[in-house]
C-alpha cells in the first residue's frame, strides 16, 4: 500500500509496520505532543493527573478546534507506582486514598499554541478531578431501594474504562472492572458498575450514576436517536460470555432543553441482544419474573428479582434468564455516522478459542436505532491476515473509517501467536468503498502499553489518544521495561494522554 486517503477530511498516511520500539510510533508526517502524564499538576489547587488514562473526549470552547476541555478517564492503578503493595493483604487508609484518588477522571483545559503544540493550562479554573472520593447521586430504578442497600448517594467512581458524549454536551464514563477496587477499599460493590454523567463545564452540576442503564462491567456508551426522537444508548459488558445492551428512553430528546435531557437516562427500557433471534429483549421485572417461574431454581430467582432495581443491579443474570446471547467480551460499540449500523469490538475470548477477536456489525431494522429487530455480520476478524488482534476502543471519522486500538494483554505481547503484531497499535478500517474491512496500521504503542480512548477534534485535524500502562510488566521499579514518555530526568514510565497532529485537510 502506498498511502491511504480517507474520503473527506483526514488526509493521507503511509501505514507503519508492527514494531516493538519503546515509543509511540506514527506514520511519517505526524507528530504527538504529550498533554499530561501521571502525576502532573492540573490546576492551581495542586490536583494531579490520575493513573492509567483511558477514554478521552474533547469539548470545544466556543466551537474551537484548538481550545477546549479534555475529559480523560483513569481506569486503574499499579501498586508499583501508585499506592504501594498491600501488607498482609490489607491497604492502609493512606493507600486506599491514593488508590481512589488516582482513578475516575480528569478535566483539563487544553489548547494548541502558536507553534502548533498542544498543551494543558494548569492555571485554568476548569481543571479539576472526579475521583473515587467524589460524592455521586444515584438516579433511576435502583436509587434508594434495597437493591443498593437504600443508597441515594454513593462515594466515588473508579475503574473508568471508556465512555461517550451525550447529545447535550455532557460526559458519560463507564465503570468497568470495579470489583477489585471496591473490595480493596472496603466499599459496597452494588454502588459501582454503572454509567456516570458529568458536566465538564460546571463543577456545581451534581455528578450522577444512571442505574436505568444497568450495572455490569461497562465498557462504553454510544448514543443516538430513534426515528421517533427517543434517546438510544448502546453498551457492551466487557466480560467473557457477556451481552450487548441498549437503553431506550421513554421521553423524547429536546435540543432546547440542554443538559436537562439528562432526565431521559433515568426513565426508559433496558434491552439485551438475542443474536439468534435478531431481537432486542426488554429487561422488565415482569419479563424476568415470568422467565424465573420456568427455571429449575425458581425460588432462588424469584427471591433475587423482586423489583426493577434488582433487574438493573443484577443485569447480566437477568439478561441470561431472558435469552441474551453471551458473546466474546463486547468492548466498544460505535454507531456509524455513515449509515447508522453499529460496530462492536469483541476483543477475544480465550475460554473457547477466539484468540484474536473480531468486530461485529449490527444492522437495525429500517436503520432505526429504536428497532426491536436486527441482523448482523462479522465485519472484520483479528489474526494474521488482518494484521490486528484484540480490537478494543473504536471511533469513526466523518468519512466512515473505523479507527480501532488493540488490547493484546501485556502477558501475551510478543509471544506465541501474538508475535507478529509486536506492540499494541492503532488501525484504520474503511467501512465503505473498495477497501472495506482492510486494516491499515496508523500507530504502535510503547512497550507493554495499550492505546486507548481515541477522539478527534470536530475538524479531524487533531487526534487525542491515551497511552495506558507502558512498562506494565515491570518487576523492579529501578529497572522498568519501558521509560515512555522519556521525559528528561524521569525515572519511571508514565501513562500519558497525547494529541496527534499532521492530518491535512484535502
Ligand atoms: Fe477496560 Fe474493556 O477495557
Ligand atoms: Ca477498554
Ligand atoms: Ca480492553
Ligand atoms: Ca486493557
Amino acid at each position: 500500500l502506498f498511502g491511504f486517503k480517507t474520503n473527506r477530511v483526514s488526509g493521507y498516511f503511509n501505514p507503519i509496520d508492527p514494531t516493538d520500539r519503546d515509543e509511540l510510533v506514527l506514520p511519517s508526517g505526524f507528530k504527538y505532543d504529550v498533554i499530561a502524564a501521571y502525576g502532573d499538576v492540573i490546576n492551581e489547587a495542586g490536583d494531579t493527573f490520575g493513573y492509567n488514562n483511558d477514554f478521552t473526549v474533547f469539548f470545544p470552547i466556543n466551537g474551537s478546534n484548538e481550545e477546549g476541555l479534555l475529559w480523560v478517564n483513569h481506569e486503574y492503578t499499579n501498586p508499583l507506582w501508585v499506592e504501594g503493595e498491600a501488607v498482609n493483604g490489607k491497604l492502609t487508609n493512606a493507600q486506599i486514598e491514593k488508590l481512589l484518588y488516582n482513578q475516575g477522571g480528569s478535566i483539563l483545559k487544553v489548547y494548541r499554541d502558536q507553534n502548533g503544540v498542544w498543551k494543558m493550562d494548569p492555571t485554568s479554573v476548569y481543571g479539576r478531578r472526579v475521583t473515587g472520593l467524589t460524592p455521586f447521586t444515584l438516579t433511576g430504578p435502583a436509587a434508594g431501594t434495597p437493591s443498593v442497600n437504600g443508597a441515594t448517594s454513593v462515594q466515588g467512581t473508579f475503574a473508568n474504562c471508556s465512555g461517550g458524549m451525550t447529545l447535550w454536551n455532557t460526559l458519560l464514563s463507564c465503570e468497568e472492572n470495579f470489583e477489585r477496587t471496591a473490595s480493596d477499599a472496603g466499599l459496597d460493590d452494588t454502588h459501582y458498575g454503572w454509567v456516570i454523567e458529568v458536566d465538564p463545564f460546571d463543577a456545581n452540576w451534581q455528578v450522577r450514576k444512571h442505574t436505568a442503564l444497568g450495572r455490569f462491567n461497562h465498557e462504553n456508551t454510544a448514543m443516538g436517536l430513534s426515528k421517533d426522537g427517543r434517546v438510544v444508548v448502546y453498551m457492551g459488558d466487557d466480560k467473557r460470555d457477556a451481552c450487548v445492551y441498549k437503553f431506550i428512553s421513554n421521553g423524547k430528546y429536546d435540543p432546547a432543553a440542554g443538559r436537562n435531557n439528562s432526565r431521559l437516562l433515568e426513565d426508559g427500557t433496558l434491552y439485551v441482544a438475542n443474536m439468534k433471534k435478531g431481537a432486542w429483549v426488554a429487561m422488565t421485572i415482569e419479563a424476568v419474573r415470568a422467565a424465573a417461574e420456568k427455571a429449575s431454581n425458581k425460588d432462588e430467582l424469584l427471591a433475587k428479582f423482586k423489583t426493577q432495581g434488582d433487574v438493573v443491579v443484577h443485569a447480566h443474570d437477568a439478561a441470561m434468564l431472558l435469552g441474551g446471547t453471551p458473546t466474546d467480551r463486547p468492548e466498544d460499540v460505535e454507531i456509524s455516522p455513515f449509515d447508522n449500523t453499529l460496530f462492536i469490538a469483541h476483543t477475544n475470548n480465550d475460554s473457547h478459542g477466539n484468540i484474536h477477536g473480531h468486530i461485529t456489525r449490527f444492522f437495525e431494522e429500517n436503520s432505526d436505532l429504536g428497532a426491536m429487530n436486527f441482523d448482523f455480520e462479522i465485519f472484520a476478524a483479528g489474526g494474521r491476515q488482518s494484521g490486528f488482534s484484540a480490537p478494543d476502543n473504536l471511533t469513526f471519522d466523518a468519512s466512515g473509517n473505523l479507527w480501532t486500538v488493540t488490547d493484546i494483554s501485556s502477558s501475551s505481547l510478543n509471544s506465541g501467536v501474538f508475535k507478529s503484531f509486536k506492540n499494541n497499535g492503532m488501525f484504520v478500517i474503511p467501512t465503505t468503498g473498495p477497501s472495506t474491512g482492510e486494516a491499515l496500521q496508523f500507530a504502535s504503542g510503547p512497550v507493554e502499553s495499550e492505546l486507548t480512548g481515541p477522539w478527534f477534534t470536530p475538524d479531524e485535524r487533531t487526534l487525542f489518544l491515551a497511552v495506558q500502562h507502558p512498562g506494565e510488566n515491570t518487576e523492579d521499579p529501578s529497572n522498568p521495561t519501558s521509560m515512555w514518555p522519556h521525559r528528561p530526568g524521569d525515572n519511571q514510565p508514565r501513562p500519558a494522554v497525547v494529541a496527534i497532529t499532521g492530518f491535512r485537510l484535502s
